[in-house]
């Protein structure tokens, strides 16, 4: 029997060559997304390609209740989810106040409490079969000190590599290994509403989509806690690390 990957917002982005990855590995797949239609696209394309099977879960992950339906789908089908990929996100551009709560709490949800949710429903079956991979999608934004419109954001994403690393630690033993990956500007949708702001990052700042799946995937495989993709987001993330905070702070401002 083929393992199974669960992948969130596996409609573009990361998420589609997650399953592109996993198909390739004859892994099947439970894609979930809002968008149906690229849903189904990659869907046809993959179990064609690949021979696999895919299911498909048209949901939003702001409403919680997402969350158990997915759950509920995997176990009606006697689904069994071997590993599972947190990875749907977005990015917020206005400021704080801006925003109004329910959109902040949707976000939230989307970026953090639905990953800890579907962690909470989907372990207990791992533990019982003694294997379980988790790779939630994080951020380098999760080590910048300072908050401005992005500020949410960096909160959210520390929020899941903190959860990661709980999980981790609590779980390896049973061989359950929960990896938080962090990459930095990668090509994908994300920046599609922000072409002035991606026109003004170098273009050696940008990582191709495919390089830091392989990546998350390696390092999920073999155990790894955390990886930060790309050697100049490790040197980065070091000297946020070392340099003082009004330091990083003044220069971030700039
Ligand atoms: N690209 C970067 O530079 C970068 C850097 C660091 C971290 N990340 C993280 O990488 C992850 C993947 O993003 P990406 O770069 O691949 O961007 P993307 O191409 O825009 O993909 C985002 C995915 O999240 C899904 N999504 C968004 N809102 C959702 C909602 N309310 N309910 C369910 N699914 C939702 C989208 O699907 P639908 O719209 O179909 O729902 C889409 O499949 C995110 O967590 C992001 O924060 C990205």
């Amino acid at each position: 029997m083929n393992k199974t990957v669960l992948i969130t917002g596996a409609s573009s982005g990361l998420g589609k060559d997650f399953a592109t990855l996993f198909a390739e590995k004859g892994y099947d797949l439970v894609l979930t997304a809002r968008r149906e239609k690229n849903l189904e696209a990659i869907k046809s394309n993959l179990t064609n390609k690949f021979g696999i099977k895919a299911f498909i879960i048209s949901c939003d992950l702001s409403d919680l209740k997402s969350t158990e339906e997915i759950y509920n789908f995997c176990e009606e089908n006697k689904i069994q989810i071997n590993v599972l990929i947190n990875n749907a996100g977005y990015g917020l551009t206005d400021s704080f106040e801006e925003v109004s709560l329910k959109d902040h709490i949707d976000f939230i949800n989307v970026l953090s409490t639905s990953a800890i949710a579907l962690t909470r429903l989907f372990l207990p079956g791992m533990i019982k079969r003694k294997f379980g991979r988790i790779i939630n999608i994080s951020s380098v934004a999760a080590f910048a000190p300072y908050t401005n419109s992005g500020g949410m954001y960096i909160a959210t994403k520390l929020m899941l590599l903190k959860f990661s690393e709980m999980i981790h630690n609590d779980y390896k033993n049973k061989n359950i290994f929960s990896c938080s990956v962090c990459p930095g500007f990668t090509h994908t949708e994300f920046h599609k509403e922000m072409k002035d702001f991606k026109s003004s990052i170098p273009s050696f700042m940008w990582m191709e989509s495919r390089t830091v799946v392989e990546q998350a995937y390696e390092a999920s495989m073999s155990g790894k806690e955390i990886i930060i993709n790309g050697w100049h987001y490790k040197i980065l993330v070091f000297l946020m690390k070392i340099t003082p905070k009004w330091l990083v702070k003044l220069l971030s401002g700039r």
